[in-house]
């Protein structure tokens, strides 16, 4: 698939077939997160893979009920915990560019799986302390976003964006 095609059709998916995931495949999804570029190369990102129902149980129940991709929590096969480790990143004009490494390898991460005909759905509404606890995640890794991961049962429309020249300016910033 053509590298703008699979920026274009990618959705979030809530709602997953009950099939396994193929082990190749997550790893094949998890090589295109490594690839991402990063604060210098420090590469501080992190991917927790549940496979497990047990596991995946424990993220389940920190989300809040009137979060919208709970229920692809609970239906998808796999479920991803993206953390990030603050000290192999920087801070530089009180930006915390740990959270950028994370945030590109993450989006590396949905796009190859949806090459690969899978579903993903970044969320980032969840009790973090609860899943680090639950999860034995160190004290100084932060999470900094979950996804479910499995074949999507789903095709949602495309949601709206706004217009090119709402958020792109040449040469000028408008006044
Ligand atoms: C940082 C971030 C946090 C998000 N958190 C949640 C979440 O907690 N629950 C959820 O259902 N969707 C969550 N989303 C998904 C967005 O709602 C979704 O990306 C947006 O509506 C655009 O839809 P699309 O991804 O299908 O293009 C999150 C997305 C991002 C980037």
């Amino acid at each position: 698939m053509d590298i703008f095609q699979v920026i274009r059709d990618r959705r979030s998916i809530r709602k997953y077939k009950d099939i396994p995931v193929e082990r190749e495949k997550i790893e094949q999804i998890l090589d295109a997160a490594r690839l991402a570029p990063s604060w210098k190369n420090m590469q501080c990102w992190r991917f927790l893979v549940l496979t497990e129902a047990d596991m995946r149980t424990k993220v389940l129940e920190a989300i809040p009920d009137d979060n919208p991709g709970k229920k692809a929590i609970a239906m998808a096969p796999v479920v991803v915990v993206v953390c990030g480790n603050p000290d192999e990143s920087d801070i530089e004009n009180g930006i915390d560019y740990f959270i950028a490494d994370v945030a590109i390898a993450f989006e590396h991460f949905c796009l190859a799986a949806h090459a690969l005909g899978l579903g993903t759905c970044w969320m980032g509404w969840y009790d973090e302390g609860r899943i680090k606890q639950t999860l034995c995640i160190p004290d100084n890794i932060r999470i900094v976003g979950i996804t479910p991961l499995g074949y999507p049962d789903q095709e949602p429309k495309p949601r709206p964006r706004k217009q090119l020249s709402e958020i792109a300016y040449f040469n000028q910033w408008p006044q």
